[in-house]
């Protein structure tokens, strides 16, 4: 089964052909961050405007990269939420078109569940239910529990700012560029080369000891801000306080998730969404688990599908397949991961 996935729920504009959920015939991405570079962050309306701009070539090159006709494909796959609704609306329409046009059903689909698939799309080896998911984004935060395909307990999540987010903000306080996750993760890499054996303590680790899975983060963004207001800082200072707002999230999303694992003994760990694509997260996260929970199978995918791309989308819809009429379908910018409106 060939899905063509359509994603636009951001500053992404991405289509990909998957075959059975698993196999990547094709997955182009084209993304508008250096637009909102210039802007320091997203203006949600210049983000659709380049949306309606790329989504015909993009799909055009999906097809074209698959070597497949419209004919064959199967069923397509989009992103109904979350989102930034307009950026969401591109996606939509136009799946809604395709559908129309080539006479095939539509599949919506839930950008934040989605995200997990792309740990069926790595690997030789399948992840096994039950499996822990921590699925960290731009703007969400969650551990999920999955019994089996569609069958999602949420565990635990973010009180106030995401992890990527505060990655985002902490970032544009130092003065580095958006997106700041890559941004400070490079600034980090320097300190920590010319450190190696420096401990990164110094700022909070907000509600690491409560006996729960949730995260907050926007202590962390105020606490940049006090150390930095007023401040004129140099090159090293700048790398420093990098390195030490990537440890605080990194420590405080370990430290939980390792907790979940402890308690919900799954047999594997997944870990997906943009910032799984931090070097530095994915090390700390392999030492740990494997120090304390050997037996586990822990995937994180490759970081060009951890970042939002439409084969996860696709894959999603192949293991979740509900189609529904093409009038039936809407865009739902405040979606949750287990599917809440
Ligand atoms: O999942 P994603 O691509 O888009 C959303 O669905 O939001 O996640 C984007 C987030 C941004 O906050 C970005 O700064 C962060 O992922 N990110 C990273 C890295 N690459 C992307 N955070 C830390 N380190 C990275 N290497
Ligand atoms: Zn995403």
């Amino acid at each position: 089964m060939d899905i063509l996935g359509i994603e636009t729920s951001c500053d992404e504009t991405a289509a990909a052909v998957v075959e059975n959920g698993t196999n990547i015939l094709s997955n182009v991405v084209a993304s508008s961050a250096e637009i909102h570079a210039e802007t320091g962050g997203i203006i949600p309306e210049n983000a659709a405007r380049q949306q309606i701009k790329s989504i015909v070539p993009v799909i055009a090159s999906a097809l074209e990269k698959a070597k497949i006709k419209s004919e064959k494909i199967d069923a397509i796959a989009v992103t109904s939420g979350p989102g930034l609704i307009g950026s969401l609306l591109v996606g939509i329409e136009t799946a809604k078109t395709l559908s129309l046009l080539w006479n095939k059903p539509i599949i919506p689909v839930n950008h934040l569940s989605a995200h997990i698939y792309a740990n069926w799309l790595s690997d030789e080896k399948m992840p096994e239910f039950p499996a822990l998911a921590l699925v960290v984004s731009g703007g969400h935060t969650d551990i999920v529990l999955m019994k089996s395909h569609g069958k999602l307990e949420w565990i635990g999540g973010t009180r106030d700012d995401a992890a990527g987010e505060a990655f985002d903000k902490t970032a544009r306080l130092l003065g580095l560029p958006y997106p700041g996750g890559p941004a400070i993760s490079i600034e980090a890499e320097k300190y920590i080369t010319k450190n190696p054996k420096m401990k990164l303590s110094f700022f909070p680790r907000p509600i690491i000891n409560e006996r729960n899975y949730d995260w907050s983060f926007s202590g962390l963004k105020t606490a940049v801000l006090n150390e930095v207001k007023g401040k004129k800082l140099d090159k090293e200072e700048k790398q420093k306080i990098a390195a030490e707002v990537q440890e605080a999230i990194i420590d405080v999303l370990i430290k939980k998730t390792l907790r979940a694992v402890q308690e919900y003994k799954p047999k594997s760990l997944l870990l997906a969404g943009g910032v799984a694509a931090n070097t530095r997260l994915k090390e700390k996260f392999k030492t740990v688990i494997v120090e304390h929970t050997p037996n586990i199978d822990f995937f994180i995918p490759p970081p060009k599908l951890c970042t939002d791309n439409a084969a996860y989308i696709a894959s999603f819809a192949y293991f979740n397949h509900s189609p529904i009429l093409w009038q039936k379908i809407n865009a739902n910018p405040q979606l949750t991961i287990t599917g809440q409106i």
